[in-house]
């Protein structure tokens, strides 16, 4: 980025920031800063921020609750935009939630409307946007399961379109916008009339307890760091290795659970790329298996 470029940004949207450190929006708490950044409040201000970047010719990267993101050392020379809208409307058995939303308030706000169906994402850190992109998942449930549409703005001609749930072609933590580069803005979730609230609370509250058992949910980490492979789970052939509390630097795996990796201070996101590779090192060398990364990296 040249100084008129960074110049320009500036100009058109005023309400940015220089130089914001990362680690202070990444659930890891790791990361340098990025060079320009745009808390983006509503959809209209999301697409401006993205279109503006784009007539530039300034790198751009849009993210929801940095739950799920490594942040290089040496930060992002380019846009990080915030989607900060955060809108959540329900109507009969249809939740309609932007992409800034935070999922797990979806979740509960869905149980107060006396819908089912959702109760599993009060385990899902970050927003709808984040969920869509990813199919995020837990404890029987996946986004895939519930997306009536998702609206989104196409990167490559600027169109706003509505993507059904086949078009947007979820996997287990794949989507068509992670091939198809687009700006997720919303989602409509298709839930169903609870017959037993209560129960649908209480099934909520279970998943919360199940979560702080078996997950390090008071320390800082990106959630998984790997996919699980086919019929398996990493964290248990993380520990079936006894890889466990393998540490560099500040970085170590969980005691708690083999596939999350808890920063013990201030990690460095080089020692989390340095454990991740000799993880997946031994998981190749003595099981035959290759981990992939659930994690997204930015600015390496
Ligand atoms: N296990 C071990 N040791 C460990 C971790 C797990 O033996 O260190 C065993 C467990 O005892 C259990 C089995 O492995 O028998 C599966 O473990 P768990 O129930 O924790 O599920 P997981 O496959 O490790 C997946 C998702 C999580 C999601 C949980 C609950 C992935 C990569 N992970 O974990 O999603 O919360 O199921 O549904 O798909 C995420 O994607 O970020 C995430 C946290």
């Amino acid at each position: 980025m040249t100084q008129e470029q960074i110049a320009a940004y500036k100009t058109a949207i005023p309400e940015t920031k220089d130089n914001e450190p990362m680690a202070g929006h990444t659930s890891f708490r790791i990361g340098g800063p990025a060079r320009l950044y745009t808390v983006a409040p509503s959809s209209d201000a999301l697409i401006q921020a993205v279109q503006t970047a784009q007539e530039i010719g300034i790198p751009f990267y849009v993210y929801g609750g940095g739950s799920n993101l490594l942040v290089s050392d040496d930060g992002y020379q380019g846009v990080l935009i915030q989607a900060a809208n955060r809108s959540l409307t329900i109507e009969g058995n249809v939740v309609h939630a932007e992409a800034g939303a935070v999922t797990a308030l979806v979740a509960r706000k869905s149980v107060e409307a006396g819908l089912t169906g959702f109760e599993w994402a009060i385990g899902v850190p970050g927003t709808i946007g984040g969920a869509l992109y990813g199919n995020a998942g837990c404890y029987g449930g996946e986004m895939k399961d519930v997306v009536k549409s998702v609206e989104a703005y196409r990167l490559k001609d600027g169109e706003r379109v509505r993507l059904s749930n086949a078009d947007c072609r979820f996997g287990y933590r794949e989507s068509f916008f992670k091939r198809e580069p687009h700006l997720i803005l919303s989602g409509e979730l298709e839930l169903a009339p609870s017959p037993d609230p209560k129960a649908s609370k209480a099934r909520m509250e279970e998943i919360i307890q199940t979560r702080k058992e078996k997950q390090p949910l008071g320390q800082s980490s990106c959630g998984s760091v790997f996919k699980n492979p086919p019929g398996e789970s990493a964290g248990r052939l993380i520990d079936k290795l006894s890889l466990k509390g393998t540490r560099i630097g500040e970085i170590e795996v969980s005691a708690k659970h083999g596939n999350f990796f808890v920063n013990q201070g201030h990690a460095r996101a080089q020692d989390v790329i340095a454990l991740i590779s000799l993880i997946k090192m031994k998981v190749r060398d003595e099981l035959g298996i290759e981990l992939m990364e659930e994690v997204q990296y930015l600015g390496f």
